[in-house]
């Protein structure tokens, strides 16, 4: 296994290990509302800062930039550790039990590692580039379906931007008739890992952050699936809007999405 790897591994570990004590004591978690129904507590901080810590020593020389801490360590370094310390923070704080840890690491503007792991089932999702990706150390591949029909797909509702309803609704309403059935578990990160695991036929959300995306954009991709913008690029996925999938899948979300997207999402 690749020593960045590694490290990664163990940050999002230690992480977990907070988390999960944490699910158990929900009633001293403080919570705050950062803006409207978007919501981080304390342990968000107190993981991003374990991760970031853990990083930071093993590597000094590198940037590490965070959801809720931001940029620390050089900011021109070449290699840049991207983080989300809690991915489903409205799950924790309701003692829903589905949330996780995303680490990726970027080597000049290129996606090298990923971990995304889940604490609550010690489910740990991995890749190193060109080297496949993993679940538990096992290989795991994107699913095989060859088309829309049967398939079972995640999305994540625009809750933040209730303004986006309208054109969210009208991608819904294109690919909700086409397939067996949408998810919309709490978690982007581990939307995407279940994909490259198979357990998904796609995912698909608009305005998703940064940290949200790259650990499961490696996963994905190592698994032999493919993960665009609405417009099926990837222009390092500047807008957030991401559709995730096996070549096949993907291809099909697409076109039933295009006819209903407005200029602003194809970009
Ligand atoms: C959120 C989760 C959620 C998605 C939101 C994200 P957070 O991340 O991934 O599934 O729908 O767009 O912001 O805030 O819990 O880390
Ligand atoms: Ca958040
Ligand atoms: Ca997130
Ligand atoms: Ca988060």
């Amino acid at each position: 296994m690749h020593p960045m790897l590694n490290i990664a591994i163990r940050a999002a570990r230690s992480a977990g290990t907070l988390i999960a004590r944490s699910c158990e004591q929900l009633d001293i978690v403080k919570s705050t509302e950062k803006s409207s129904n978007d919501f981080v507590t304390n342990i968000d901080r107190e993981a991003e800062q374990l991760i970031a810590q853990t990083l930071r020593k093993s590597f000094p020389g590198h940037a590490v930039v965070g959801e809720e801490l931001g940029q620390q360590g050089p900011a021109d370094s070449d290699h840049q550790w991207i983080i989300d310390p809690l991915d489903g923070t409205s799950n924790f704080i309701r003692g829903i039990p589905h949330v996780s840890i995303s680490i990726a690491l970027k080597v000049q503007g290129k996606l090298e590692q990923a971990v995304i792991y889940d604490p609550l089932r010690d489910e740990l999702f991995t890749a190193s580039r060109g080297r496949g990706a993993q679940l538990n150390g096992r290989r795991i591949r994107v699913g095989n379906r060859p088309e829309l029909t049967g398939a079972l797909l995640a999305t994540g509702f625009p809750f933040k931007q209730k303004q986006l309803l309208p054109v969210y609704s009208s991608l819904f309403n294109s690919l909700f008739p086409l397939v067996a059935d949408m998810r919309r578990a709490g978690s982007a990160a581990l939307d995407l890992a279940y994909v490259a695991a198979g357990r998904l036929d796609g995912f698909w959300e608009i305005g998703l952050k940064p940290w949200d995306i790259a650990a499961g954009e490696l996963i994905v991709r190592e698994a032999g699936g493919l993960v665009t913008d609405f417009a099926g690029g990837n222009n390092q996925l500047k807008s957030g809007n991401v559709v995730a999938a096996s070549p096949k899948v993907l291809q099909a979300m697409l076109k039933t999405m295009r006819p209903h997207l407005t200029e602003e999402l194809m970009r």
